[in-house]
């Protein structure tokens, strides 16, 4: 069946998904070109670089910036750029987007970190590298919450008219707690849920 596909992303929380520490020396507090900064400043550009997608392929957030990111994850600074980013996602599907409205439309969402909340795992294992194993029998509970912003945007995108697509990096063996997951904090109707091919020797996670 051909479907034209929009791929829209959604990125709210990239940094919490694995890469190198940069390099920066504590007790130099100056950047490459010598610009005097503080931590707050640092781990602030930091982020913002993780969220632009500039810094990628992370192992784990540098130590010394744990705290500024945990507090950014649960601050109305944070609540304020995700309703404005999904507000962004709404403009885009009513101006540019060029919806055909002939059924085959379809909208592609993320779901960790785009639909469920990861943030009550990595409250106990921020700073850590990901321990995958770890991070699915998390998974395996299907107790993530919904980030409520997405939600009203899932739905918003279902009342257009328009076809959603799950595609996740959860292995094969999460579809059913994934599944259900979903469905128990109000993600209903999507078109299809697409998860990693399971290899065994596979041990990677994005
Ligand atoms: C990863 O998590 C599993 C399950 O909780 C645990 O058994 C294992 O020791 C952890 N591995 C590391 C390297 O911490």
């Amino acid at each position: 069946m051909e479907r034209r596909t929009l791929v829209c992303c959604l990125v709210f929380l990239c940094f919490l998904i694995p890469l190198t520490a940069a390099d920066w020396n504590i007790l130099n507090q100056k950047t490459q070109n010598g610009l005097k900064i503080s931590l707050k400043n640092y781990c602030e550009s930091w982020r913002m670089n993780v969220e632009l997608h500039n810094i990628i392929n992370f192992q784990v957030v540098p130590e010394e910036c744990t705290e500024y990111i945990a507090k950014y994850v649960k601050s109305t600074q944070y609540k304020v750029d995700s309703e404005r980013t999904t507000e962004e996602c709404l403009v885009y599907l009513s101006t540019s987007c060029n919806l055909k409205k002939d059924g085959k439309d379809a909208w592609i969402f993320d779901i960790d970190d785009t639909l469920l909340s990861t943030i009550p795992f990595y409250k106990n294992n921020l700073g850590k590298k990901i321990n995958v194993t770890a991070l699915e029998e998390w998974m395996s509970k299907g107790k993530a919450p919904a980030l409520d912003y997405s939600l009203r945007l899932f739905n918003d995108i279902k009342s257009r008219g328009i076809q959603i697509i799950l595609v996740s990096g959860r292995r094969e063996h999460l579809r059913s707690a994934t599944i259900d997951n979903l469905v128990n904090v109000g993600y209903h109707g999507w078109t299809s849920l697409i998860l990693r091919i399971q290899v065994s020797s596979e041990k990677t996670f994005n």
